[in-house]
């Protein structure tokens, strides 16, 4: 099998937990993962053994957008510039996509790889959400990164990615 799964619901609902649960059991089980913490209160690290400061020293994904944008439009002749990829754009020729399995600029920018009892996955996280962030731009261009990241991650055999939304 192989899937992309996010966890979904109200604040308290129990996303963050089952998420770092299923990350345990898939790493239990030896496969790859990819999980993204997009949840509005950020502690998929936190659940998955990170302390205060490795947890605060995650890379912001939001931060880190002109470059996803950049390296995931590749050469795709209809996406002229980041500034026109929109977080809905999808691949097409040229672009470039994402492995579970693979090293490349985006993974070096803005994820980390968090070792956990029987195994190691990489966690991306969105960043901290402020008050100002909620129904304006910033809060955009986090999910923005988080989507075309997701937009252009390919899931093979046995690999998974995991969401906290
Ligand atoms: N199945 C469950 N039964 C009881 N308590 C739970 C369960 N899942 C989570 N919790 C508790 O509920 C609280 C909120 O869970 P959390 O996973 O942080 O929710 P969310 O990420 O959706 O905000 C935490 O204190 C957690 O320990
Ligand atoms: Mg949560």
């Amino acid at each position: 099998m192989n899937m992309k799964i996010a966890f979904v619901g109200k604040g308290g609902s129990g996303k963050t937990t089952l998420s770092s649960l299923f990350i345990r059991h898939l790493t239990a089980n030896e496969a790859p993962v990819v999980a993204v913490d997009a949840d509005i209160n950020q502690h998929l690290g936190a659940a998955l053994g990170l302390d205060e400061a490795q947890a605060e020293a995650l890379p912001a994904m939001g931060a880190h957008l002109p470059l996803i944008k950049d390296y995931l439009r590749g050469t795709n002749p209809r996406i002229t510039s980041a500034e026109t990829m929109i977080k809905t754009t999808p691949p097409g020729e040229g672009s470039r996509l994402l492995r579970v399995r693979e090293d490349n600029p985006v993974y070096d920018a803005c994820a980390r790889t968090v070792r956990l009892d029987d195994g190691e996955i990489r966690l991306m996280a969105t960043g901290p959400f402020t008050e100002s962030d909620l129904g304006v731009s910033c809060y955009h261009s986090k999910v923005g990164a988080v989507e075309l990241c997701l937009n252009h991650l390919v899931d093979g055999p046995e690999e998974y990615v995991v969401v906290d939304m």
